[in-house]
């Protein structure tokens, strides 16, 4: 019989009254009378509660003691039409089992309205909210709609390792992965640290980047895309930076830059239309109290063309503008978030994608243009959060690869397999990664990135 199967909250609200259900969840608020009480139980399925109520001819006082705020509880009883406004069902108790009491003068989440301070503090019960409830629902869909999106088109999930021995983004910053014991490490000769005995037999740290066995992906199997944790100890204490991120790498064999542009336009947008088709309950109440504006922002993305505008002019819009910014700018620089969002919000005021980016400030794989200054780079400035995407066209050259890697004095001995696939069959690709978080802080309108991944690591905050 059904009433043994416990149903969800967000399927009993698609249902017909009539039938006798079992309902588990946590009890959000209690409310009543002596004759009457109102239990709004959640249970994570949907931001929206399924109204229980007791008549209390049938139950005592001390039987439903245990029922308050935060608890746990098994409800029996029969689904039926609701009076009262707000939903259209409500299930009439009849037997009652308390799973896990919450002592109310305990239990942290008894008032509404914590600040998102708070709420970090307590990331063990924060997603019990409805704001965190809302956003990783959101945050599921998206993961979900990211493989259906490359699936759809063929291109073949690569699992890149996490653990690795060399640095994609030539940028440092990385966390040291090691069994030496650290208040005795071996030594060399020369007082350095002796790598070869530690426990991969040479100095290893955790991924920056999927890209560079993306590429190797790529160019035996033509399209490929990586979703997974990427680390950076970059000691920045921003709303948008995180030290564990998840970050999307497609790697395209045969794409150019534009080729590359027209595929990350059009997988940004098909996520936002996604979230729009399936997300709207959640999307509702994040817009309702947080962002009054989120559900306009995100239907003007999905229909808007982005801009397309090399670096340069990008520099010289900036140059023009008459803005004073905290971060000067000229041509050379690296654009700060408060550059690309001028772009983005006071310019264009909608998504740029800029490239043709000053080698100096990008990745050695780059793709070399001919005029011995630009690569041929691409990153997507987004409202509110500024580079989304960042990727390009890679140089397939083995010469010019080369010969970039020895200008950057970086070791060609620890690229050798990178640099083979450019000896053997190599071939114009290109790629790009989409932070996962940023895209989240775009669909949820959050405001700061440590709320949208469910246990943020930062500088000093690893709790949880
Ligand atoms: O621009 P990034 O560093 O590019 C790469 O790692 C390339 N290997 C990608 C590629 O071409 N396959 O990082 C890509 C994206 C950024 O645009 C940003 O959205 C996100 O990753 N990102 C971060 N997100 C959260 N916290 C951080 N510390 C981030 N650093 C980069
Ligand atoms: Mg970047």
């Amino acid at each position: 019989m059904e009433s043994h199967t416990r149903v969800k909250v967000s399927e009993l609200l698609k249902r017909e009254p009539g039938a006798e259900v079992l309902a588990k969840g946590w009890v959000r608020t209690k409310r009543g009378n002596k004759n009457i009480s109102f239990v709004a139980l959640n249970d994570g399925s949907t931001v929206k509660n399924i109204q229980i109520v007791f008549d209390m001819n049938s139950f005592s006082e001390e039987s439903l003691k245990e029922v308050s705020t935060g608890a746990c509880i098994a409800v029996k009883g029969e689904l039926t039409a609701s009076l009262g406004s707000g939903q259209s069902v409500e299930i009439q108790a009849k037997e009652v089992t308390v799973l896990g009491p919450a002592d109310p003068d305990t239990y942290p989440l008894q008032k509404k309205g914590h600040s998102m301070e708070f709420l970090r503090e307590i990331g063990h019960l924060r997603p019990r909210t409805n704001t965190f409830g809302c956003v990783f629902r959101i945050r599921h869909a998206m993961s979900f709609a990211i493989h259906k999106f490359f699936n759809d088109k063929g291109f073949f999930n690569l699992h890149t390792p996490i653990i690795t021995a060399s640095d994609a983004e030539g940028a440092g910053a990385m966390f040291q992965v090691t069994t030496l014991d650290m208040t005795n490490p071996p030594k060399k000769e020369d007082g350095t640290i002796d790598y070869s005995q530690d426990f991969f037999g040479k100095s290893a740290n955790l991924t920056v980047s999927g890209q560079l066995e993306g590429e190797l992906g790529a160019l035996a199997m033509g399209e490929i895309y990586t979703f997974g944790p990427t680390f950076r100890a970059e000691n920045s204490n921003t709303p948008r930076h995180l030290s564990e991120f998840w970050m999307i790498e497609p790697e395209m064999a045969f794409y150019d830059i534009k080729d590359n542009m027209d595929l990350a336009e059009e997988f940004i947008k098909y996520l936002v239309k996604y979230a729009l088709e399936n997300c709207m309950d959640d999307l509702q109440f994040l817009n309702d109290m947080f962002d009054k504006e989120l559900i306009e922002r995100l239907r003007s993305v999905v229909n808007t063309e982005f801009v397309r505008l090399p670096y340069t002019q990008g520099v010289e819009i900036l140059m023009n503008s008459g803005q004073k910014f905290e971060y000067p700018v000229s041509w050379g620089t690296d654009l700060q978030s408060e550059h690309e969002r001028y772009l983005v919000e006071k310019h264009f005021m909608k998504p740029v994608i800029l490239t043709d980016y000053p080698k100096d400030i990008k990745a050695f794989y780059m793709k070399q243009n001919d005029d011995g200054k630009t690569v041929r780079a691409m990153d997507i400035l987004f409202p509110k959060i500024g580079e989304i995407i960042g990727g390009s066209q890679r140089e397939e050259s083995l010469e010019k690869l080369e010969s970039r890697i020895d200008e950057l004095k970086m070791d060609r001995e620890t690229l050798w397999w990178y640099i083979e696939t450019r000896k053997y069959g190599s071939a114009p690709h290109s790629g790009f990664g989409l932070g996962f978080e940023r895209l989240l802080l775009f669909v949820t309108g959050m405001a700061n990135i440590r709320d949208v991944i469910p246990f943020p690591r930062a500088p000093k905050n690893a709790e949880f």
